[in-house]
């Protein structure tokens, strides 16, 4: 099959963990005979450099024309004391409202062979840790109205409002249903319906469509509560379910309980197929350009690609395999070594995982 996917690199560790990608995505075309159509535009701060604004419209209109996105990460220190809709994450926020990517999914998994980097002790680990945050990514306080205004006695005040429609959280929630299904049939909603009215709503919303998947256990959750449950029992869960603003901190927290966050991917979908993939760990502009990132998120990011955008599944599980390979096999880049282990660079371990994945 031929498959187009547009590459957008970004700034800091972005492009070296793409390029890692690429090979990957390379060798899944050598070895499946599939065609992959590459083509790179710019997003975030090297869009500014180059053209003014962090999403320029042929970045857009090439996504909408591709089959998948392939996204590395954007920002840098360059780029911060600029106007919040002139920064970098505004072009991230823009294509992701841009493509209707409402749903992001955030799979935190704990390697085997990895246990000893996460920071919890081996007995709350020891079972494993497998858990689906489902993060609403195109509403609530990152889309609703924001502003300033001057005061009277107070000085100048700031303001963003978290709000949500019956309509985007019915998607989500059924989105996440879905994917509990799939899964251990186990949910948790997570809110903070004892104070806001955003999540009251969310919570009736949640209810209502919960009567269509009378298999599925639903658990409601308050989110400062499901912050301690991940430390103190990640196990319990199975898919979580949450707003924007709570989505990008929970799935932070369950990143770093599984080791790091330089090995989480993520996708970002909407009605189709056309999805975005991206690992969630950011530009990371201290390391970047020392081959010291870690380039497994990005690269279990396309594994998430070939299974949701294009359907191929064993090809997704081929690639996990293939990290999963080097891994065991000791290797680790600095974010996830421990004490004797050997530690490689983003090249080398690029490179590792794809001769492993041309032998399986
Ligand atoms: C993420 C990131 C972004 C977000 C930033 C870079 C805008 O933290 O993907 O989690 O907040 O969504
Ligand atoms: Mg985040």
């Amino acid at each position: 099959m031929k498959f187009n996917i547009a590459v957008l690199p970004g700034d800091g560790i972005g492009p070296e963990v793409i390029e890692q990608s690429i090979e990957i995505i390379m060798a899944v075309g050598e070895k499946y005979g599939h065609k992959f159509i590459l083509t790179e535009a710019k997003l975030g701060g090297c869009a500014i450099d180059a053209y003014g604004e962090p999403l320029p419209s042929e970045t857009l209109e090439l996504c909408k024309n591709s089959d998948a996105v392939l996204l590395g990460a954007v920002g840098g220190y360059k780029w911060d004391t600029l106007p919040g809709n002139k920064r970098p994450e505004a072009g991230l926020l823009g294509i992701r409202a841009g493509l209707g990517l409402f749903a992001n999914l955030r799979p935190a998994v704990i390697y085997n062979s990895l246990k000893d980097a996460s920071p919890l002790r081996s007995d709350i680990v020891k079972d494993g840790i497998d858990i689906m945050v489902v993060r609403e990514l195109t509403g609530g306080m990152y889309f609703g109205d924001r502003g300033r205004k001057q005061t009277n006695d107070m000085g100048q005040a700031a303001y963003d409002t978290e709000m949500y429609s019956e309509f985007e959280v019915e998607r989500i929630v059924r989105l996440a249903f879905e994917t509990a299904m799939k899964r251990k049939k186990l949910l948790t909603s997570v809110d903070k319906a004892n104070v806001l009215e955003s999540s009251r709503l969310w919570r009736e919303v949640v209810l209502k469509v919960s009567a269509d998947y009378p298999e599925v256990t639903l658990n409601h959750m308050y989110v400062d509560n499901a912050a301690m449950q991940l430390i103190r029992n990640p196990m319990q869960f199975d898919v979580m379910v949450t707003t924007n603003m709570f989505g990008d901190i929970l799935s932070d927290e369950a990143s770093m309980i599984t080791g790091s966050i330089g090995m989480l991917p993520s996708a970002s979908l909407g009605k189709g197929t056309l999805g975005l993939y991206e690992p969630i760990h950011g530009s990371a502009p201290d390391i970047a350009g020392q081959d010291k990132a870690n380039p497994i998120a990005t690269i279990l990011s396309v594994a998430m690609m070939m299974k949701y955008s294009f359907g191929l599944d064993q090809i997704a599980s081929d690639i996990e395999s293939a990290v999963c390979k080097v891994l065991d096999k000791g290797y680790r880049t600095g974010d996830i070594a421990s004490p004797g282990s050997n530690v490689i660079g983003t090249k080398m371990m690029g490179c590792l995982i794809k001769n492993e994945l041309l032998a399986l």
